[in-house]
């Protein structure tokens, strides 16, 4: 007997949607009908610009499109890190760093891998040379070449176009979500129904046997994937799966975001993601070319939407009354089960952690990608489908610890928000993970070295928060280990030698400085403009 799904109905034509149905429709190689469901009434979030960087390897290099190719479709930039700006100093909103203990207050999340010397990571010999008053230069720019390039407002890839240091993308989600669909639809054979979704029809054992739409239409599948957004039309509603709310860990629950126009002649391009603390959370700025989107995300427990507007436009001296706002309000957690009997929840209607590392879109295209590896038949053994809700929940809930880590470390108690944030549970994982840290001891350390790790799906999730996240946040914050890892003192030799790679560091930066061409020259080649 074939037990094999014939056909798959994905709801929703979201950024979720579109990288869902065009993975798939490599990934079954034709073998299953694929028929994506997209209400032209119900609008997309239309929020969602900054990625992580391996994008490309894992999702568009599968799909064999060229990273200038969807990058010119979907107005693409760089983003070559995060910087964090104002979350150790008190205040409002303000663009620019304050001062801090003789420098300015910002540090940055690099997307690169510490180098180890003799088995043991840069960072530890830093905070070694830190404590015996031999440097005072911040970890970001003592262990990383990139710092001062992302200051210099240089790109990551050379002028012929080649890759120069690690880097995401900043877009627009719509247009990915559009370049997607033409791309699934011309090339994959993926059928686009434009009709609204009115019910879904379960059989006796509660799976999904169609959805009827508004306009008459039966869209009969074997598998269903939920796309549909924080609703979660399937997922939720259908199969009343519940969604654990984790709002007493990570306290902001709204956003309010625009589009700001910008002189790129004048003032260059960030290559960077800045999140830029306020008084009840924090506001992304992520620059593209002409303008950069951004938003204040918040916690409505401690700011109105009124009171939140105006702290956002005195930030960037908006005038509110001309000024065109999306507010947004978003559930944070995840479903208790990303995949109950033949539907899988993918995008937001699977969960959301807030926006602060990005990682709405990576959460999709991981997802899909361990979806496509227990690919089911009808039978739905439910040992494979326990193991992807393992994965999906693992992936999930480390990623919602580290963020909360960065709000809880921050040494800023200036407001309510801020004072709050230091009251709140934290996970058993990342308490232990803490200690280590504390310890002196490499937090989760990567086995790979950086092409592998960004290159390799499995690797990646995996070590999805490794011992330079920690440090870069950590560090970044001020919060530094208690001591010195006990091991690093029993290597005299090491601790003299690992000058060199401190010299390293600092020649490749130096070669960067040179070398390469500013975002701004770079993107408007690459966009011919
Ligand atoms: P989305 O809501 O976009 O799409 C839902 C789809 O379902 C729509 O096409 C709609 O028409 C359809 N639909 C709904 N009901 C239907 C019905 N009855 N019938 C038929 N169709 C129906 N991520 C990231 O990686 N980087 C970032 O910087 C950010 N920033 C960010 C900021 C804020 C404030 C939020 C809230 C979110 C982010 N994200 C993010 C997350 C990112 O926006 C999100 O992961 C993606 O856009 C995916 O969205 P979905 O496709 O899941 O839902």
């Amino acid at each position: 007997m074939d037990h094999r799904i014939k056909r798959l109905v994905v709801l929703g034509g979201g950024t979720a949607g579109w990288m869902t149905a065009s993975y798939l429709g490599k990934a079954l190689q034709g073998a299953v009908d694929i028929t994506v469901l997209e209400a032209p009434t119900i609008p997309r979030i239309g929020v969602g610009e900054a990625t992580v960087p391996n994008l490309q390897s894992a999702f568009f290099d599968y799909l064999g499109i060229p990273e200038d190719e969807w990058m010119r479709e979907c107005n693409a930039s760089f983003k070559a890190g995060i910087r964090f700006v104002n979350w150790r100093t008190p205040g409002n909103g303000a663009a620019q760093p304050r001062a801090l203990h003789g420098g300015v207050d910002h540090f940055y999340h690099h997307f690169a891998n510490l180098p180890e010397h003799d088995g043991i990571p840069l960072s530890h010999y830093w905070h070694l040379r830190t404590l015996r008053g031999e440097t005072d230069v911040p970890f970001d720019y003592a262990c990383f070449a990139e710092a001062e390039v992302l200051d210099a407002k240089k790109g990551p890839r050379y002028g012929d176009g080649s890759q120069a240091t690690g880097y995401a993308w900043h877009f627009d989600a719509n247009l990915v979500a559009d370049f997607l669909r033409r791309f699934a639809t011309e090339k994959q054979g993926v059928r686009h129904v434009r009709d609204e979704m009115t019910e879904a029809v379960l059989d006796e054992r509660g799976h999904i046997t169609a959805l009827r739409t508004k306009e008459g239409r039966l869209l009969e599948g074997d598998l269903f994937v939920d796309c549909s957004g924080f609703r979660g039309l399937l997922i939720n509603q259908a199969m009343e799966e519940p969604f654990l709310d984790m709002s007493d860990q990570l306290l902001c629950d709204s956003a309010v975001a625009t589009a700001i126009p910008h002189d790129d002649a004048a003032n260059g391009v960030e290559p960077f993601t800045s999140a830029i603390a306020m008084s009840s959370g924090w506001t992304w700025k992520i620059p593209m070319l002409t303008r950069f989107g951004t938003g204040y995300v918040y916690s409505s427990k401690f700011t109105g939407q009124d009171e939140a507007t105006r702290e956002f436009c005195d930030l960037w001296g908006l005038n509110p009354d001309r000024t065109p706002f999306n507010h947004v309000r978003f559930r944070v957690g995840r479903n208790r089960r990303a995949w109950v009997r033949n539907v899988v929840s993918i995008g937001l209607a699977s969960c959301f952690v807030e926006p602060l590392e990005s990682t709405g879109i990576y959460f999709i295209y991981s997802a899909v990608h361990q979806l496509a590896k227990h690919f089911p038949d009808k039978r739905f053994d439910p040992t494979l489908v326990d193991h992807f809700n393992r994965e999906v929940e693992s992936m999930f809930d480390f990623t919602r610890d580290f963020i909360q880590t960065h709000f809880y470390f921050s040494p800023r108690t200036d407001t309510e928000f801020w004072r709050a944030n230091k009251e709140l549970p934290l996970g058993d994982d990342v308490r232990e993970k803490i200690s280590l840290y504390r310890a002196g001891f490499p937090v989760n350390t990567s086995q790979a070295g950086e092409r592998v790790y960004y290159g390799n799906s499995e690797v990646d999730n995996k070590n999805f928060w490794n011992n330079t996240n920690y440090w870069c946040i950590f560090a970044g914050l001020g919060h530094l280990p208690d001591r010195v890892l006990p091991a690093l003192e029993y290597k005299p030799a090491s601790i003299e030698s690992v000058e060199n790679l401190f010299a390293e560091v600092e020649s490749r930066r130096r070669h960067l400085l040179a070398e390469l061409p500013t975002t701004h020259e770079f993107l408007r080649q690459l966009h011919g403009k």
